[in-house]
């Protein structure tokens, strides 16, 4: 396959080193061919994705970074089967997409709780919604939902609780049927800094142990590069793969790894690319 381009970046190091799509199996993890996506709408087409070519490998923790309005949020929506690409195809597990699969959890960009829920309901709606058996997964909904620091907020309505508190429940929610792979759109923007970090960790363990492949979107690079097993940087809109670049920092990894000089020579190449779009984050 062909590497990704990367044309207006210097040349990295060879630890840093620029790679192509790993070859794998087409039957795993999740593979775009020709993806691209045109919003069509009165007022005119609007190209948001130009054709995608890449493929996530089972058990990859695998983040997207890009500037506001490249289309990071449509190619997630393709990806879980809520939108429909103008061209291409989407392999889930070897499977084309072409409604939401039941072996995905999402974590949409905003939380969208159902406000008559309650916190804890909300966060047992796949459960519900597949017919799965309650008294199984409620300890496990509680379990997940004092790991986020909603302890004693299970009754609560959604409005009751801040943003960031109502982002953490959808991460439960995303969780709570243990998909083998999860999509996540910015799931961290709405919480303060430490909250965040602990997140990441968390996010990381739990990857880790369950070998569940993770597509996140973030706007933040460290983030991106301390989450990542390899890292897919977007041009502007419509967006384009600017590069994609692999993370060779040891796992398991500690929030010591962000002073790593690997690290930080990552995170300021990655940076180049928007200091070129001139939409720096
Ligand atoms: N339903 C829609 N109809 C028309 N255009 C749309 C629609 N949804 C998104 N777009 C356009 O497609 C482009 C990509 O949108 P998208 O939400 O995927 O961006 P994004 O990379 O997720 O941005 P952000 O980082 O701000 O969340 C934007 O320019 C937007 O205007
Ligand atoms: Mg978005």
């Amino acid at each position: 396959m062909k590497p990704a381009t990367q044309s207006h970046v210097d040349q990295p190091a060879a630890h840093l080193r620029l790679v192509s799509d790993r070859a794998a199996g087409e039957a795993s993890g999740i593979k775009l061919s020709g993806v691209s996506k045109t919003y069509r709408s009165r007022d005119g087409d609007v190209p948001s994705l130009r054709p995608l070519d890449f493929h996530i490998n089972q058990g990859e923790f695998f983040v997207v970074v890009g500037p506001s309005g490249c289309g990071k949020s449509t190619l997630l929506k393709m990806i879980s089967g809520l939108l429909p690409p103008t061209s291409g195809e989407i392999l889930v597990e070897g499977e084309p997409v072409t409604k939401p699969h039941g072996n995905v959890g999402i974590v949409f960009q905003h939380a969208l709780l159902l406000p008559w829920r309650n916190i804890l309901s909300n966060v047992m709606l796949p459960i519900d919604m597949k017919k799965l058996p309650r008294e199984k997964y409620l300890p496990r909904a509680k379990e997940l939902l004092k790991l986020v620091g909603l302890e004693g907020f299970e009754k609560k309505l959604p409005w009751q609780l801040s943003g960031g508190m109502q982002q953490r429940a959808s991460i439960c929610r995303a969780l709570v049927h243990d998909p083998k792979i999860m999509l996540m759109d910015e799931p961290f923007g709405a919480l303060d800094a430490m909250t965040r970090e602990r997140m990441n960790v968390e996010l990381m363990r739990i990857q880790r142990e369950t070998g569940k492949t993770v597509l996140l979107i973030t706007h933040s690079i460290p983030e991106a590069v301390f989450l990542a097993d390899r890292v897919l940087v977007m041009t502007e809109r419509p967006g384009a793969i600017a590069a994609i670049y692999d993370v060779p920092l040891p796992r398991p990894r500690s929030l010591d790894a962000m002073s790593d000089p690997v690290f930080t020579e990552l995170v300021q190449r990655i940076r180049k690319h928007f200091f070129t779009q001139g939409s720096l984050d």
